[in-house]
């Protein structure tokens, strides 16, 4: 099968379209006949080698994590999915090796969830990743509240568009930072937009001069600084970003796949709660201009690659 891999760590560059052998589908998989893929921050920096020390690389790597698609072969052992189901999932292992960017992925399915009826492909490819760290920060780690200010910073990214979402679908007021040009898009979420950069921390406390309940930072470094001082008395911060946060008494995530927490999220989706931008698609064979895109760090919402199923493929449904 075609797929996009990379045979040693490296920018895009390293990245080669051409045919990988196909995926075996283990006792508990299923085999997915990819339609889109989701492009994550994660997918490049694991490609660089940031992420050796956590996970090990099985070269050559297929790329990518975030998967939409449909069932065309269950596991020997598998009861929750049908061939034909249409399926999203966050096909994390704890090993690098077979991703998404391919005609067909076999994902465990601890990693999968029905798709959304209402997602296309490309939207429901999205959701996965960004999705369950959204739900995993706002409403686990961080327990967002009614009538609570939460602050969410990159509120217009991939992550940052969920959390605003569904800081709003648990009744709290949501505070976004995104640079000008988004800010009718943070609006549009339900998020009050605010500019990140020189004056923040001012500009927060004009929208709530008691300081902010909950802090989810998305960036580290000295805006994670910045936001610890915003927090109100007893406020609770949270960090994907940045492991220091625990220097603020902060906690930090690391998103795990979890079926029972993205079959939540398929839910809040089809209530319309939650729903997923997708500003780019790139077609599987240019994934390489995909990630150039998004390591430029300004994407809105999602960047995603689409699988064309017309192209020959050695396993059928
Ligand atoms: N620990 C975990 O489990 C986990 C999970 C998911 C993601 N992450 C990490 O979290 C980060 C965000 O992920 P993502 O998928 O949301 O990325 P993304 O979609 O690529 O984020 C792009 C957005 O970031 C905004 N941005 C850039 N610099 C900013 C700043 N200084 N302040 C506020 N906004 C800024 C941009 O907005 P403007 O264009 O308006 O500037 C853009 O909309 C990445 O570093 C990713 O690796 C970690």
């Amino acid at each position: 099968m075609k797929a996009i891999s990379y045979a040693r760590y490296g920018g895009p560059e390293v990245l080669e379209y051409g045919d990988v052998r196909d995926p075996r589908v283990g006792p508990d998989s299923v085999l997915v006949k990819v339609r889109a893929a989701g492009v994550n921050p994660v997918d490049w920096k694991c490609r660089e080698g940031h992420l050796d020390a956590l996970i090990e690389p099985v070269f050559p790597v297929v790329t990518g994590w975030d998967v939409a698609g449909v069932v065309v072969q269950p596991g020997a052992s598998v009861t929750e999915f049908a061939v034909g189901d249409e399926v999203i999932g966050y096909v994390r292992e704890d090993f690098l090796s077979r991703g998404t960017f391919a005609e067909y992925v076999a994902a465990p399915v601890r990693t999968l969830a029905r798709k959304p009826r209402n997602l296309t492909y490309e939207e429901a490819a999205g959701l996965p990743l960004t999705g369950l760290t959204a739900y995993q920060v706002m409403g686990k780690a961080l327990g967002v509240k009614r009538g609570e200010t939460v602050l969410v910073h990159a509120a217009a990214g991939g992550v940052g568009s969920i959390a605003v979402q569904l800081g709003r679908h648990l009744g709290a007021r949501v505070i976004g930072t995104a640079s000008e040009r988004n800010h009718d898009y943070v609006r549009g979420l339900g998020g009050e937009p605010v500019s990140y950069g020189d004056g923040l921390a001012e500009r927060v406390r004009g929208l709530a001069p008691e300081g902010v309940d909950a802090v989810f930072d998305t960036v580290g470094g000295e805006t994670l600084r910045i936001s610890a001082n915003l927090l109100a008395t007893d406020g609770r911060l949270a960090s994907i970003a940045d492991p220091d946060v625990v220097d603020y008494g902060g906690r930090y995530v690391f998103v795990r796949p979890d079926a029972a927490d993205l079959l939540r999220l398929t839910e809040l989706a089809e209530q319309g709660a939650v729903g997923v931008h997708v500003s780019e698609t790139f077609p599987l064979e240019r994934a390489a201009d995909a990630y150039r895109r998004n390591e430029e760090g300004r994407t809105r919402g999602k960047i995603v690659v689409t699988v064309d199923w017309d192209s020959e493929s050695p396993v059928s449904p």
